[in-house]
């Protein structure tokens, strides 16, 4: 495991140590370098240096040229020519190019390491990620689907960079609701019963639990007696009544089977012993409160438990509070939140605390934090971040609702997803059994909702449309998968010539554009998993395929002009490859050999 210093880095530190050697009054100024379309880059530093040292940019940046390409007294040229051409332009900017067999060497090093050469991070911590949260009982819908697909992707990346990272899956399963589903289940007891043999799907599971829960909200918006036995019954829950527990519980594992059954079709791991719902919190809500209380946090507003913040206000002016307790009694969303935080804080040893969660509950979680900072709870020590995301639109640019209005089932988008890739896969498959073309058809559907999510920035609103989600054209998973698969079959019709790098050889301008390309994996990674900006990697793999794409049609590969030539080029496919499967797979997205 060798971490490869990229030639950004390499060429900024060579600019680096130039400028300070040509004008050492600059002290240790930044080269502030660029990658270029003039050049391979350009370094813009010597302006800002220039006004500073009250010089001319460009007298002072042929100084630093001097030295760059030895031609100044006392200069030593380089002993590895990175740096190719140096000269100045502009009102004083350096464009600089690097040498060939720099290029081909530095991914040579790539290559030859697991990680590409990838470091990890300087400073790992602990992170604990909060995603894929849905709610007992009910449906998944699309924004569960963002919050499971971007959470995933960030778990993946953050653990790739050496990253501490622990899952916790919010689930909602507390709340006054379940007094109701409780009671019907206890009025009509076989409701939940699985007929005949066997492990119930969780289509099945689903549908149990939503007839269940239909019929209850029914009768308890038209029976006054049943809505009082259900409220008896959240109490007897809350108090932690044992046959109303096991019923709950019984909800609970229902709606299990029904999350696995997705989770599962989104090809994502999620571990019971992360699921860590709302319930998981009860025990610490007392003191929590009472925490609050005591150091003058919360205080008592009407009957409620509140926090005040000057910075939020309602639309009336008035100030919007945070209620921790309302004033019957009952504990909310925030209490839970807040008792999460100590619990991720203390017992976990988070440093960071990031929540996957629709940007609609920004408000919640700006004042949550901003209690927990004053609480004591969360030190300057530890940052908590809501990954904010945007919400999935229709076509028509309106929030994802199925005709009739209704939110669209998540299960019947994946399957319909699959269906489209189906169609996709066996137009272009040669010689695919049915088997291998139903496989494929998973990993190109699912790959194609999972990229869609993930290409645009999380915060922004996106529209979902399966029709371009698996096209073949354009900013697509189903153009990545197969600019690997075309790789793959490539490397296998190479018959016994075997990718191997060759410096000597001079570059074509698209294997040079393709090679600085596949250098920049790591810088991308590590700026990614930074800023929890999945959406860059996404950006950086379709350019790959582009850059790729360009190469495969100026440069022949197999029928290069000598072995050399043909192995070096094989070199460049392998590597592309091999960046390509790994960036995706932290994207959760396979990559099939053959499609
Ligand atoms: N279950 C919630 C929902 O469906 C999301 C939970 C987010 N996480 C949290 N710690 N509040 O909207």
């Amino acid at each position: 495991m060798a971490s490869v210093p990229s030639l950004a880095a390499t060429v900024h530190q060579r600019v680096a140590n130039a400028l300070s050697a040509a004008l050492p009054e600059a002290g240790s100024a930044d080269p502030l370098l660029r990658r270029s379309d003039r050049a391979d880059f350009q370094a813009n530093g010597l302006l800002a240096l220039a006004k500073k040292l009250k010089g001319n940019p460009r007298e002072l940046a042929a100084q630093v040229v001097g030295v760059l390409d030895g031609t100044a007294e006392g200069a030593e040229r380089p002993a590895d020519d990175v740096v190719q051409d140096v000269e100045v332009s502009g009102p004083g900017f350096l464009n600089i190019t690097i040498s060939d067999q720099a290029i081909v060497r530095t991914l040579a090093a790539r290559a030859a390491d697991a990680r590409l050469g990838v470091p990890y991070a300087e400073h790992p911590g602990t992170t604990v990620i909060d995603y894929a949260q849905p709610n007992v009982a009910k449906e998944m819908h699309v924004g569960h689907l963002r919050s499971a697909v971007i959470g995933d992707a960030v778990v993946r990346i953050l653990e790739f960079s050496g990253e501490q990272v622990v899952r916790r899956h919010h689930i909602g399963d507390w709340g006054t609701q379940f007094g109701m589903l409780i009671q019907y289940l206890i009025e009509h007891p076989h409701e939940l019963d699985h007929g005949g043999e066997g492990e119930v799907s969780g289509e099945e599971a689903m549908s149990n639990l939503g007839r269940l829960y239909k019929a209850s909200r029914v009768l308890f918006d038209s029976d006054e007696e049943f809505k009082a036995r259900s409220r008896d019954r959240v109490v007897a829950l809350q108090a932690g009544d044992e046959e109303t527990l096991a019923l709950w519980q019984r909800f609970v594992d229902e709606s299990k089977i029904y999350f696995y059954s997705v989770f599962d079709k989104l090809d994502m791991e999620i571990r019971d012993p992360d699921v860590v719902g709302e319930s998981g919190y009860n025990d610490m809500l007392d003191e929590t409160c009472r925490l609050l209380e005591e150091s003058g946090v919360a205080v008592r507003s009407e009957g409620a438990l509140c926090v005040f913040f000057d910075e939020f206000k309602g639309p009336d002016g008035k100030p919007t509070p945070l209620i921790v307790r309302k004033s019957n009694g009952g504990y909310g969303y925030a209490a839970t939140d807040l008792s999460a935080i100590r619990d991720r804080v203390h017992n976990l040893k988070a440093n960071t605390l990031l929540y996957v969660v629709d940007a609609r509950q920004s408000l919640h979680f700006r004042m949550v934090f901003e209690t927990a900072r004053r609480a004591g709870w969360l030190g300057d020590d530890v940052r908590a971040v809501q990954l904010a995301f945007g919400t999935v639109l229709g076509k028509d640019g309106k929030p994802f609702k199925t005709r009739e209005g209704e939110t669209v089932r998540l299960v019947d988008l994946l399957d319909e997803a699959v269906d489209r890739a189906a169609v996709v896969v066996r137009e272009k498959a040669e010689d695919l059994t049915e088997e291998e073309i139903a496989e494929r058809a998973a990993q190109v559907g699912i790959g194609a909702i999972k990229y869609a999510d993930l290409s645009t920035s999380a915060a922004r609103d996106y529209k979902f449309d399966l029709d371009q989600m698996v096209s073949l054209n354009g900013d697509t998973s189903v153009y990545l998968q197969y600019a690997y698969a075309r790789i793959q079959s490539i490397l296998r019709k190479a018959g016994d010539a075997r990718p191997a790098a060759h410096p000597e050889l001079a570059l074509a301008p698209a294997e040079r554009a393709l090679g600085l390309h596949l250098d920049q994996f790591a810088e991308t990674l590590a700026e990614v998993a930074e800023a929890y900006e999945p959406h860059k990697l996404a950006a950086y793999l379709y350019q790959l395929a582009s850059h790729y794409t360009t190469f495969y049609s100026e440069c022949p590969v197999l029928k290069a002009d000598s072995p050399a030539q043909v192995e070096n080029r094989l070199f460049l496919c392998d590597l592309t490859a091999r960046t390509l499967h790994q960036g995706m797979a932290l994207l959760g997205i396979r990559t099939p050999e053959r499609l």
